[in-house]
């Protein structure tokens, strides 16, 4: 079982800088601080609506972080221009209407195959990867293979908002798609209201090889401090894949 790779979505300190229309907190500085925390990469959200991340943010995180940048972004023309201009690590492709308050639901990788494929290749060209965030669907995953995508990233926001034995059916769900999406030669990545108290479950997913958390691991960061919140979260992590890692070995 690999390790896990640790990406941290610093959206929100840009959120807490806009409440004021200020300068501070940065999230360039933050990055240094997750890095020292134990990231191994940044991700940022450019909205179309330019709620919390700037281009500015983006252009500067591209320049000064020596993490690698996963840009997360809806699928326009706009946002495409942005990317091969910036040349982030690998593109996270989300749905984005201004209304929500955070991303709700995957990506409809299966009703839009030949606009999200258009999208891959002009990324793939400026050699950016390329990630789809979906729903653990069936269809989904086979409509990202059948686009090209190197990876997906499963969304756990169902999983995170269940409890009991509805939280363990969503966890089954994210376990089968996670298979499935690995024996298709997909990097399956996972995301979205992961916290320290429900991140064990996905951890423990073999082929889930990236989480990416934000919003948890801000909240924390408020009381003590944002290097200390990711190696918190680092530490969880890694506990876990490692105990898993046991468990399968001792497996008969
Ligand atoms: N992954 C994706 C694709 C997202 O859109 C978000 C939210 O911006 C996250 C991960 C992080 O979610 P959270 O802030 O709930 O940890």
């Amino acid at each position: 079982m690999e390790s896990m790779r640790l990406g941290i979505n610093l959206d929100h300190v840009a959120t807490v800088r806009q409440a004021r229309m200020a300068t501070e907190p940065d999230p360039v500085q933050a990055a240094i601080l997750a890095e020292l925390g134990g990231a191994d990469q940044i991700t940022i959200h450019l909205r179309e609506d330019r709620r919390h991340i700037n281009d500015r943010d983006l252009e500067s995180m591209r320049r000064v972080s020596q993490l690698p940048l996963n840009q997360e972004m809806g699928v326009t023309a706009e946002m495409l221009d942005v990317a091969c201009r910036i040349g982030p690590d690998i593109a996270c492709l989300v749905p984005e209407s201004r209304e929500e308050v955070t991303t709700e639901g995957g990506l409809d990788a299966a009703a839009s195959e030949a606009r999200i494929a258009d999208a891959t290749e002009r990324l793939h060209n400026s050699g950016i990867d390329v990630s789809l965030f979906i729903d653990p669907d069936e269809p989904q995953v086979r409509a990202a293979v059948a686009i090209g995508a190197d990876a997906v990233e499963l969304h756990t926001g169902t999983y995170a908002n269940l409890a009991g034995s509805e939280r363990a059916e969503q966890l089954k769900r994210l376990r089968r798609m996670a298979e499935l999406g690995s024996q298709l030669g997909l990097k399956v990545h996972a995301g979205h209201g992961l916290t320290y108290q429900n991140v064990a479950g996905v951890s423990r997913i073999p082929e889930v090889v990236e989480l990416n958390i934000g919003h948890s691991i801000i909240a924390r960061a408020v009381y003590i401090g944002l290097q200390q919140a990711v190696a918190d979260m680092r530490t969880l992590v890694d506990r876990v894949r490692t105990d898993a890692r046991l468990d399968e070995a001792r497996a008969p």
